[in-house]
């Protein structure tokens, strides 16, 4: 197993296309919870422009902090609440082009402009963490990200059965 990472297009759609299976080998890889998803976050971080990108984990009635790459975040997000948690509470993922139109958004850094929330399910199909990622810049997350970070969940799911 090599650890690391490399891409090589500038475009978004051939920069998954290239990730996307260096990841899928990554995730195989380690069965433990914690250090595949601390990996899978620093894998994005090293081949996205990105603010911050992370999981938040469910832990009864709330979400809490799990690995991540970039500023300190806060750590609790109850359900329902914010970005991350509507989410949660509606089982899909969330690409939002505007953070301030969003009501309930939890600014952890006031630079964050767009954010993208993914959820992660066990195999039966229970919500049981987030993947989230924000930018800097306004509108960053479309489709592309929404097809490419699904199908990255869809790996991670036998990380909480
Ligand atoms: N953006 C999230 C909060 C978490 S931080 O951005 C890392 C939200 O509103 O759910």
């Amino acid at each position: 197993m090599s650890y690391q990472v490399a891409v090589s297009s500038d475009d978004k759609a051939q920069r998954y296309a290239e990730l996307l299976p260096q990841l899928q080998a990554l995730i195989a890889s380690e069965q433990d919870q914690i250090a595949s998803l601390a990996n899978v976050a620093a894998a994005l971080n090293a081949c996205f422009d990105w603010l911050w990108v992370g999981f938040y984990l469910v832990k009864g009635q709330q979400l809490v902090l799990g690995p991540f790459q970039g500023p300190l975040a806060c750590t609790r997000i109850d359900f329902g609440k914010g970005v991350c948690g509507a989410a949660w509470q509606q089982g899909r993922t969330l690409l939002v082009q505007d953070v301030d139109a969003f009501p309930g958004h939890i600014a952890c850094s006031s630079l964050a402009r767009s954010e993208v929330v993914v959820p992660v399910f066990d195999g039966q199909g229970t919500v049981k963490a987030v993947l989230d990622i924000d930018s800097s810049r306004l509108g960053e997350y479309d489709e592309i990200d929404r097809a490419a970070l699904e199908q990255l969940a869809t790996w991670l799911t036998p990380l909480f059965n």
